[in-house]
């Protein structure tokens, strides 16, 4: 039973938060690119921000009608880049492109087919060891995958992918020396927040889980205190 409010504000109209109704509700994830195989043997990239982990799983949410959507369905073999903050541009470049010909009816107005991705970004393809679909170069975290399950979501309009990963490609600038560990310190992620690319600001912390190993002391921290761990 609801309980009536007791002051001159009900309880939802809180007076510091404004009720709004934002057009997207893009509230800062990564940007990745993926590639995948055309029905021709030829190669798309498409960035996308819909994505995360869990566990070796990659989850991707895809509009339906895009070339990548349709690749996965028939070719589950794809890559995962994640590029820095400095190719944001690269991405952008991208924004506006489709693999796919005729350009569907739901992409928005603007939108143009594109045979050559890498070229009309700029990027380099580099060769995957476990899958047909190129890793572009420049960026420093590759993962090469599997579409494990593709299947539509709710309201039809996109489809929703489990993606295995297998093989991690990292550059050396980013991974902990000797060990299997990216570097926080050294990776920051494009981040893709309402529309505009952002990248990471410093660290505030570190999550209790983390097993990454010290790679530079803490300004503060006396020589024989614990190796500062930071977050992986
Ligand atoms: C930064 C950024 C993030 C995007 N995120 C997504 C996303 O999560 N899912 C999606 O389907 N499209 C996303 N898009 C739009 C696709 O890139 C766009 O629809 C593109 O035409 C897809 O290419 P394709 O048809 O060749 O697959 C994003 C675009 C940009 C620039």
């Amino acid at each position: 039973m609801d309980t009536a409010p007791t002051s001159s504000h009900p309880a939802h109209q809180d007076p510091a938060h404004l009720e709004i109704r934002p057009p997207v509700l893009y509230f800062g994830t990564p940007v990745a690119l993926l590639s995948t195989e055309n029905e021709d043997g030829s190669f798309n990239l498409a960035p996308i921000s819909s994505a995360w982990a869990l566990g070796r799983t990659v989850l991707l949410g895809l509009g339906r009608q895009g070339q990548t959507a349709r690749n996965l369905a028939d070719r589950p073999n794809l890559v995962v880049n994640l590029p820095a903050p400095e190719l944001w541009r690269a991405v952008e470049r991208l924004a506006p492109l489709t693999g796919r010909h005729p350009v569907p009816p739901g992409k928005p107005h603007g939108c143009r087919f594109e045979p050559d991705k890498f070229g009309a970004a700029g990027l380099t393809e580099q060769p995957s060891r476990g899958v047909r679909p190129p890793r572009v170069a420049e960026c420093p975290l590759q993962l090469e995958a599997r579409a494990e399950q593709v299947r539509p979501d709710g309201s039809g309009e996109f489809v929703i992918v489990e993606a295995v990963v297998g093989t991690v490609h990292a550059d050396a600038r980013i991974v902990v020396p000797g060990t299997d560990h990216v570097d926080p310190a050294a990776w920051s992620p494009l981040v893709y927040s309402f529309r505009h690319y952002f990248g990471l600001g410093p660290e505030l912390g570190h999550s209790y889980r983390t097993r990454t190993p010290r790679t530079q002391a803490a300004p503060d921290s006396p020589a024989d205190a614990e190796p500062r761990r930071v977050p992986d």
